[in-house]
């Protein structure tokens, strides 16, 4: 497994991560505890260092999980996000200082770790991060030793813009062949200042893989059930269209062709995969490709210019 730096934080983390929403149950649909367990066992096996969570997935749950399991390990890497509390009813954002130093130790003891590598603000509005509290209380804890580095889960190109002007050391953002506007707004400022970046939703929930009919239905408890109509679901697996000549003997698969496009930025510190059961994960980590060149600059040229013409960069 190759490691990239995370920006300027001074960690070198594996350039492939485990994400666990999709595993916490509360993205797809439930995942057994056994198989939750075996995924991140063999995440570990296969050399990856870097794990994804945040206290609001399966409420605390999967933080409890990925710190029993892999806390003792000093080589593994956790990355948690707070900023959500979902034991309120309904669920609100919150991003006070008192709430925050409160989810942070909650987050800490739960990873069984005295530093947390990394802490992201969950999915803040533009706003929440200019008001400067929510940041303040993160530097406040890097200060103290208590995390190494700390960022932000960003939604939207507004938001990520306004992570870099707070002082972000590390920034998280969905990134994919169809859908690299967030990350493209940012890219010169987040190379300019030596931002950490972990690239999520790499196979864009699923749907890179290109193995599913435009018919494809979703249980009420996917997300994906509310994310795309009937017409846009059928749009976007047309678009699919600009990644198949890329395919051959090295890049097998759609799957292999969209892991292989986001790794094959050097800007990316690493791909938060979101397998929930362990062949999805051998399969990712089997066809992402060992090294560079992950796709030459031909097959990169050509894909940019296919994915122009299908109207989507
Ligand atoms: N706001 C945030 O901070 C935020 C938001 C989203 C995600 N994330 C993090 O990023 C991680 C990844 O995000 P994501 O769930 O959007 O990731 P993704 O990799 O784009 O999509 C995950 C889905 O892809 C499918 N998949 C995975 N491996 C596969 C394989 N080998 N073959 C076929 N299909 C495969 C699975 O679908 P099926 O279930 O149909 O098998 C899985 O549920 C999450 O787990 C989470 O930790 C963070």
């Amino acid at each position: 497994m190759r490691h990239r730096s995370l920006g300027k934080t001074g960690l070198m983390v594996s350039e492939l991560a485990l994400g666990t929403w999709g595993l916490s149950g509360d993205a797809y649909g439930p995942v057994p505890e056994t198989e939750q367990d075996a995924v991140l066992e063999r995440a570990r096996a296969l050399g990856i260092d870097l794990f994804e969570t945040a206290d609001s997935y399966a409420l605390g749950e999967m933080e409890r999980r990925v710190g029993s399991l892999l806390g003792p390990h000093q080589s593994a890497r956790f990355v948690t996000k707070i900023g959500t509390d979902r034991h309120s009813s309904p669920p609100r954002k919150r991003f006070d200082a008192g709430y925050l130093r409160q989810a942070f130790d909650g987050s800490r003891r739960r990873l069984c770790r005295d530093v947390v590598d990394v802490v992201l603000l969950h999915n803040p509005s533009a706003n929440a991060l200019t008001r400067g509290e929510a940041t303040g209380v993160l530097e406040e804890l890097r200060i103290r030793g208590a995390l190494v580095a700390w960022g932000v889960s960003a939604g939207s190109a507004e938001v990520a813009d306004a992570a870099i002007t707070a002082g972000a050391q590390v920034l998280q953002v969905a990134h994919h062949a169809l859908g690299s506007w967030v990350f493209d707004s940012v890219a010169a400022r987040v190379a300019e200042r030596g931002i950490g970046v972990l690239a999520r939703s790499v196979l864009g929930h699923g749907l890179l893989c290109g193995l599913w009919p435009p018919s494809k239905e979703f249980e009420p408890e996917d997300h994906r059930s509310e994310r795309w109509s009937r017409h846009d679901l059928g749009r976007r697996l047309r678009q699919l269209d600009a990644l198949r000549p890329v395919l051959g003997e090295s890049v097998p698969t759609l799957r292999a062709a969209a892991l292989r496009f986001v790794l094959a930025n050097e800007s990316v510190s690493s791909a938060v995969l979101g397998p929930r059961r362990r062949l999805q994960l051998d399969q990712l980590v089997r066809e992402a490709g060992r090294e560079p060149p992950y796709l030459s600059i031909e097959q990169l040229r050509g894909l940019e210019q296919r994915l122009r013409e299908a109207g989507v960069r």
